[in-house]
């Protein structure tokens, strides 16, 4: 070790001037010692200190290389000979910081890649059930129990099954485009959105006959002005009962048990006679208000009867168009909005929160089957 140092041109250490201060190349040496032995804590840091000594314009080192010139020419080779020396030094010495700063980045990298195991885990995001969903499901519930089947059809129809084998008039109001959405009007029979769930009654009584015991949930349509209580797009349930001897009465005792099982079994329902084309006699179905019981409230609109759902007992001509024979059979069908009844189960206020997809509100209903 101590041969090779004696064998280098000449030592990097400090070497007296003829003034006594240390030359050029001991100076720029010490400098690099002081400054470099602080270290460096940054990537920056390191570019800055690199750049001072070996920064091609403006280092330090290549600073001693132009001062040759101004040398007397017996000194030169002696001063480049040490210059080089100096330059190899601190090019090692920035080698190795170099090499360091590479570690401490690496090193920093994995311990912010690191995986804490200790944390607690992030809980998985379950969906819910949409609170239609819940509601129809419980409804379906219901009437599975007394024996009903579900049914199911498309929500585009042609104007036979949505109005014309229901038994409306080819000028009923209903039909006209105030309340439909055509979509094709020039097909044979003018496709449309379904405006209610009642030309599925059509569609299972060609397909199955008599006797035949379904509901039948879905979405329908109708071109209605939106506010709190009226969607564009809402559900109903159809319910459709045909068989030997079916009354009015069953149709009551069926909303009864119905009303009942949903809202309790304090719940009465009333019947106040209307017009449908496809039933004859037509009711409307109200439910005793289940906030206030019938003694009339703000729900209810001091009335007591809160309007759910339109019936009637099939009217004979729709069952002889499905080939159904009314001498033998009859029958009784109700259409009940879901939408309506899901806002009085959970009390929410306006129609609109059930259609517009806010995880805010739909998640509360998260927990319900
Ligand atoms: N389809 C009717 C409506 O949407 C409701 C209804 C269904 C009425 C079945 C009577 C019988 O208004």
């Amino acid at each position: 070790m101590k041969d090779e140092e004696d064998k280098r041109p000449s030592s990097p250490v400090s070497r007296l001037t003829s003034t006594g201060s240390l030359d050029p190349v001991a100076q720029v040496l010490a400098q690099f010692a002081e400054e470099s032995a602080r270290g460096v804590a940054s990537r920056a840091e390191f570019e800055r200190l690199k750049g001072r000594f070996l920064g091609r314009e403006k280092g330090l080192v290549p600073g001693l290389f132009a001062r040759l010139r101004e040398l007397p020419p017996p000194e030169r080779a002696a001063f480049g000979s040490r210059a080089n020396a100096a330059k190899r030094e601190i090019e090692q010495q920035v080698a190795r910081l170099a090499e360091e700063i590479s570690r401490r980045e690496a090193e920093n990298r994995d311990r912010s890649d690191a995986v804490d195991v200790t944390l607690p885990g992030r809980a998985g995001q379950i969906g819910g059930l949409h609170p239609v969903t819940v509601v129809r499901r419980r409804i379906e519930r219901i009437f599975l129990r007394m024996g009903y089947s579900v049914a199911d059809g498309p929500e585009i129809e042609n104007d036979r099954y949505n109005f014309e084998a229901l038994n409306f008039p080819p000028d009923h109001p209903a039909r006209d485009s105030q309340d439909t959405f055509f979509l094709d009007r020039k097909a044979r029979s003018p496709l449309l959105l379904r405006t209610h769930t009642s030309p599925v009654q059509i569609r299972e009584m060609e397909k199955r006959g008599a006797p035949l015991k379904i509901i039948i949930p879905g979405r329908v349509y109708r071109n209605e002005s939106v506010d709190a209580t009226h969607a564009a797009v809402f559900n109903q349930v159809e319910g459709l009962v045909v068989d030997g001897g079916i009354s009015m009465a069953d149709l009551k005792g069926t909303v009864e048990e119905f009303f009942g099982a949903l809202f309790g079994r304090d719940t009465k329902a009333r019947f106040i006679p209307t017009f449908f084309p496809f039933v004859e006699p037509g009711v409307d179905i109200a439910a005793s208000c289940i906030f206030c019981k019938g003694n009339g409230c703000g729900k209810c609109k001091g009335s007591g009867w809160i309007e759910l759902a339109g019936a009637g007992m099939v009217h004979p001509r729709v069952l002889a168009g499905c080939g159904i024979d009314p001498e033998a059979f009859t029958g009784f069908a109700f259409g009940l909005g879901l939408d309506r009844v899901a806002l009085l189960l959970y009390e929410f206020p306006d129609l609109r929160l059930l259609l517009e997809g806010d995880v805010r509100f739909l998640r509360q209903f998260a927990r319900e089957a």
